[in-house]
């Protein structure tokens, strides 16, 4: 498979890089300038009218340069430093190996990988560590690292607002890449991610987020778009998935809706991979070879994109009903509503699709490969210039009223947002919300069994079930081992126990 030997490839690139620069100045912070905000290239001709925001570079938050600089080394521990931090420091680590996992829970915290000559500071799980960074502080950022051979997560937010992760290597990290869950106001640019069993870049629960400039690749689903409103994901280059770009709703999480997602620009090409998700989770059911699919999810634009060689379908629109593996939430409107399809490029999609779209195919007297195919219910749904795909369901859809979304630039807030603030009550909540939820919901089987079969084996007995989550043992052949939750503290373990115990939805 290609991803062993990408590892392989990167392995011995780690094991080079390792150790080489422990020179005399390694202490010296290294001036870095920031990617972000400052002058543009003005190209050939003079702009005289406002400084314009461009999407995907705006700052979330105005940074401070008044912190401090913590410089870890090889044979430091980041989370040293992690600890000893401000708001408002950063903390830069060298290039070399680091074995751990940082948990960063304070605001305004930079985590910067130095790259010198083209070596990164690598997070290496060896197979062993579920997470390599997770964070519930707000205004973080997280950048230039290369995370390999973790278990769980390279990178999970737990409810952080006004987030920046960008320009990391992601390669073989288990479930999820970059997944930020519950945030609002965050930007996911410029990161290159291979070989996840989910999603590569996984946007849960928030609001207000910028996917942009990434390649995501050789995953199950390449970016997800789930029980979240107002994202744009753009000028993306999504190949060799299982499914390319998804927007949808996963029943019985807390959050019931998914709206407002503009999908434009992007390449969304050749994603034939096997599926290789966790079975009777719901990526599992993606059949290979789709290029853009959207599920339940309303009010979701596709413009722009280049969408071929995706051997089931270029775009499939469905609704919870249709769904393998989906589970009907009575909270959540089971149709996608309002779906968009403007210009796009889709050529050389749906040559080998799935027998029962064949059938449905004939039924509707359609022949040839699908670009488009529709199963289920969608009200108020429109398309321009149908004529140039292939399409099953569709016929109906009233032609847009318009043609394009330039006059949106991005969903980012011109403002940050104010940061999250936990108060204790909240406390078990919140740990539901940004952590748990990523793997549990109430009733269906996600990554882990549903939260009402937890209850009825733990009814009475917080204490055991927040002890069980610090370590918990491989219980069930067909799941795959749920990560420690130790990096919580104790209170926060039994809030959260107590919290679920008590979960009626
Ligand atoms: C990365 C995915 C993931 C996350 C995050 C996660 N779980 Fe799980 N959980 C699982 C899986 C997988 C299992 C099934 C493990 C098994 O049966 O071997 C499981 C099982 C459980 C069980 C059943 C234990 C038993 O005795 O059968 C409990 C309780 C539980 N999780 C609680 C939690 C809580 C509380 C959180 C949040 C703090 C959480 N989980 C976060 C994946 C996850």
């Amino acid at each position: 498979m290609s991803v062993a030997k990408t590892l392989t490839v990167v392995a011995v690139a780690a094991a080079f890089s390792a150790g080489m620069y422990l020179g005399a100045s390694q202490d010296v912070p290294v001036n870095i300038t920031a990617s972000s905000g400052g002058a543009s290239y003005g190209g050939g001709f003079k702009k005289d009218a406002e400084p314009v925001k461009i999407a995907g570079k705006s700052a979330v938050i105005e940074r401070s340069t008044a912190g401090q600089t913590h410089v870890i080394n090889p044979g430091d521990l980041i989370m040293d430093a992690v600890k000893l931090a401000n708001p408002g420091d950063t903390i830069q680590v060298m290039p070399g190996s680091y074995h751990e996992t940082v948990y960063i829970d304070k605001d305004d915290i930079r985590l910067v990988g130095v790259i010198k000559e083209g070596k990164r500071a690598t997070l290496d799980g060896q197979g062993k560590l579920n997470d390599a960074v997770l964070y519930s502080g707000n205004n973080i950022v997280v950048e230039n690292l290369l995370i390999t051979k973790y278990k769980g997560n390279a990178i999970m937010g737990q409810a952080g607002n006004n987030f920046e992760i960008r320009n990391n290597i992601i390669i073989d990290t288990g479930v999820y890449g970059i997944f930020p869950q519950l945030g609002k106001n965050g930007i996911v640019s410029h990161n290159v991610i291979s070989g996840i069993e989910d999603a590569a870049i996984y946007v849960g629960m928030s609001d207000n987020i910028q996917v942009s400039h990434n390649e995501v690749f050789d995953s199950v689903a390449g970016i997800e778009i789930e029980n979240s409103r107002h994202a744009i994901v753009e000028n993306n280059y999504v190949h060799n998935n299982t499914g390319g770009i998804l927007a949808f709703i996963t029943p019985g999480l807390p959050i019931k809706t998914t709206f407002d997602v503009i999908i434009r620009n992007n390449f969304v090409v050749n994603n034939n991979h096997v599926n290789f998700g966790a079975p009777g989770s719901m990526v599992a059911g993606i059949p290979s070879g789709v290029g853009v699919l959207i599920m339940a999810a309303d009010e979701v634009i596709v413009e722009g994109n280049i969408i071929t060689g995706n051997k089931t379908a270029g775009i499939i629109i469905t609704d919870h009903h249709s769904a393998p593996n989906a589970t009907i939430d009575p909270e959540s409107d089971p149709s996608p509503d309002r779906v968009m399809i403007l210009d796009n490029l889709m050529d050389n999609n749906g040559y080998d699709a799935h027998d029962m779209v064949k059938a449905y195919m004939l039924t509707q007297f359609k022949q040839g490969n699908p670009d488009i195919v529709r199963i289920g219910e969608s009200k108020d749904s429109c398309i321009i210039n149908r004529h140039r795909y292939v399409t099953v369901g569709i016929d109906h859809w009233a032609q847009c009223d318009f043609t394009n979304t330039h006059s949106v630039v991005t969903y980012i807030l011109d403002e940050p947002v104010a940061p999250r603030v936990i108060s204790p009550q909240e406390r078990g909540e919140v740990a539901y919300l940004g952590i748990c939820t990523g793997c549990h919901t109430y009733t269906g089987r996600m990554i882990g069994p549903p939260m009402q079969t937890i209850q009825a084996m733990y009814m009475n007995r917080p204490q055991d079930l927040a002890d069980w989550i610090a370590k918990p043992t491989k219980i069930r052949p067909d799941y795959p081992e749920m990560p420690p939750q130790n990096y919580l503290d104790k209170e926060t373990r039994l809030a959260v126990a107590n919290y679920i115990l008590g979960l009626k939805k």
